[in-house]
């Protein structure tokens, strides 16, 4: 594999820049800390953006930064149009998203519009004034059932655990209506029946997209609208953080209403600024109504992410999701983590670390070769494992409190970048031996930026060969096909074609070598083998768990 030089800077001029864009999601307070505090901020990722770049991303998702009591990692907002003192400020967002413009860098912003936090102002009113007050429209206010009240309005449970609902105090000091919470207590729900949340939601995003932003991830997207008269579920267990059942508080189809004037108000402004939807369907024809015309731009695609490691299964999901996103005209947009899941070097490894890193690069360079976009999150280039043995005490996963320890295990994503340096904060923090949020393992100075910057069997020269490759061959992200290759039992292999030539991905998911016919293969471009597979007359060993990409004829 040859190192390769700066990616050519893309982004800023592509038409239709997001259809095929790698964005690169960044966990503010886990990416790099510039104070010293412990916690990441946004100069720490300003003063990292020239890695970003020369990693070759088209852009950055960055998660929450806004004024929050960090009840569940930010994403309970009491102020949308600030930025928490822990991050910095308005002026800090403004010269990050100036400098990462300069650098050809798009950024998109999360937007929590599903619920706020106990602490915002609108919540704080309602709850003084009590009962009867207006301000309680526009959230989820429910007198109780049963004698007194006692009794939660309807039998929801909250993702987090515990009922969905928490009962308030009047100001009088007797017990009062109960609110909405899908989340933690701390997280009540917005009612997006009123056209003030409506309205507010609207002046937020030109907020930031006044600032320059270039898009927004769109929090809970599938769980804006309730079904009407919040009817009992009928089942008492509590369902997965996000999960994928028919449920009265998801995917109702009056969240698309909203999504479409979201569109029309992006629309309004220059350079394609854009919508992902964080939206956990049963279906992928669900997914695809997220991104139908007049609607988003993009929409997660939960099903690769959540896919075994298995060349049948890999290519039926493949096959089904380019299909359905075409129906509406679509690209998909493909991730294997984020922040709220567990780590895909870990999730692939089935009890074998070596076998999760091997498919966590045959799996990057099989995502990178797919037509569409992608999503990376922070730590997947450096081949990061789930942080497993982070202690009790120190764990702020909201679920893992309420829940006992039983669900919640998110801090385990969420561990600080490794930078430099052979102790801990490895450079996420300026001092040696300073704080960091959550304890890094040991292991990670290896893991490093520094100590894999230059080699070329580490996953960070990976996955920076890959978006160089990338980015210089259009066959590989454009379009929105792929023709299927029959080769071997257990190998998944596509072709893809553009005027630039063509190029076929290999993917052998099986844990042997499989020996393959080389003819029509062409020269290799990159493999996430080591060594790279070699041909010889005619044959090419895929070895155990790798993808590689062939420049076909
Ligand atoms: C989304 C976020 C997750 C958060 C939840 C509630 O799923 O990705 O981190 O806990 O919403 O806001």
């Amino acid at each position: 594999m040859t190192a390769p030089t700066t990616a050519p800077a893309r982004a800023r001029t592509h038409p239709d820049w997001w259809q095929d864009a790698v964005i690169y999601q960044v966990y503010p307070r886990s990416f790099a800390d510039s104070d010293g505090d412990g916690c990441g901020d946004l100069a720490g990722i300003r003063s990292r953006l020239g890695y970003l770049r020369e990693l070759g991303v088209d852009a950055l998702w960055i998660s929450p930064f806004y004024t929050s009591p960090q009840a569940d990692g930010g994403y309970d907002v009491a102020d949308y149009r600030a930025v928490d003192p822990v991050y910095g400020t308005v002026g800090d967002a403004d010269a990050l998203i100036t400098d990462a413009h300069a650098l050809g860098l798009r950024v998109i912003v999360d937007v929590v519009p599903n619920h706020c936090s106990d602490q915002h102002p609108w919540f704080l009113q309602a709850l003084r004034e009590g009962s009867g007050s207006p301000l309680r429209a526009r959230f989820h206010f429910r007198p109780g059932r049963g004698p007194g009240g006692e009794e939660p309005p309807n039998d929801w449970i909250s993702l987090f655990g515990g009922p969905a609902w928490t009962r308030t105090t009047d100001p009088d000091g007797t017990p009062g209506e109960w609110y909405l919470h899908l989340f933690a207590p701390q997280q009540p729900d917005l009612n997006w029946d009123s056209t003030a949340v409506r309205d507010e939601f609207r002046s937020i995003l030109r907020f930031w997209l006044d600032l320059g932003v270039d898009g927004f991830r769109i929090d809970v997207a599938h769980g804006l609208v309730k079904a009407p008269g919040l009817p009992d579920l009928g089942r008492h267990e509590q369902l997965g953080l996000l999960g994928e059942q028919l449920v009265p508080y998801f995917d109702q189809d009056g969240v698309h209403e909203i999504y479409r004037s979201w569109r029309t108000l992006l629309e309004e402004y220059p350079g394609q600024r854009i919508a992902v939807a964080e939206a956990w369907t049963k279906t992928l024809d669900r997914t695809a109504r997220y991104v139908r015309p007049g609607e988003l731009h993009q929409a997660f695609n939960f099903k690769f992410l959540n896919a075994p490691w298995d060349a049948d299964g890999l290519r039926e999901l493949i096959a089904l999701s380019l299909a359905s996103m075409h129906a509406v005209d679509a690209p998909t947009t493909w991730t294997l983590s984020n922040h709220d899941v567990i780590r895909h070097a870990s999730r692939y490894a089935e009890g074998d670390p070596a076998r999760g890193l091997r498919r966590a690069r045959a799996a990057a360079l099989l995502m990178l070769a797919l037509p569409g976009s992608a999503y990376l999150y922070q730590g997947e280039e450096l081949g990061l494992p789930e942080v497993t043995d982070i202690p009790d005490e120190v764990r702020q996963d909201p679920a893992f409190h309420r829940s006992d320890g039983g669900h919640g295990l998110r801090d385990g994503c969420r561990v600080p970048l490794p930078w430099s340096g052979t102790g801990a904060p490895y450079g996420f923090g300026p001092v040696p031996g300073g704080p960091a949020w959550l304890p890094q393992p040991a292991e990670w100075a290896e893991l490093s930026v520094e100590a894999q910057t230059g080699d070329p069997r580490s996953v960070l020269e990976l996955y920076r060969s890959a978006l160089h490759v990338r980015r210089s061959n259009p066959a590989l992200g454009a379009g929105r096909s792929v023709e299927w290759l029959d080769l071997a039992p257990g190998v998944l292999a596509f072709r893809r074609d553009s005027e630039a030539g063509a190029l076929v991905c290999t993917v052998n998911t099986t844990g042997e070598p499989v020996r393959i016919a080389g003819g029509g293969l062409g020269a290799l471009l990159l493999s996430s083998a080591e060594p790279q597979p070699a041909q010889s007359s005619g044959q090419v060993l895929l070895a155990a768990d790798s993808t590689s990409w062939w420049q076909a004829g």
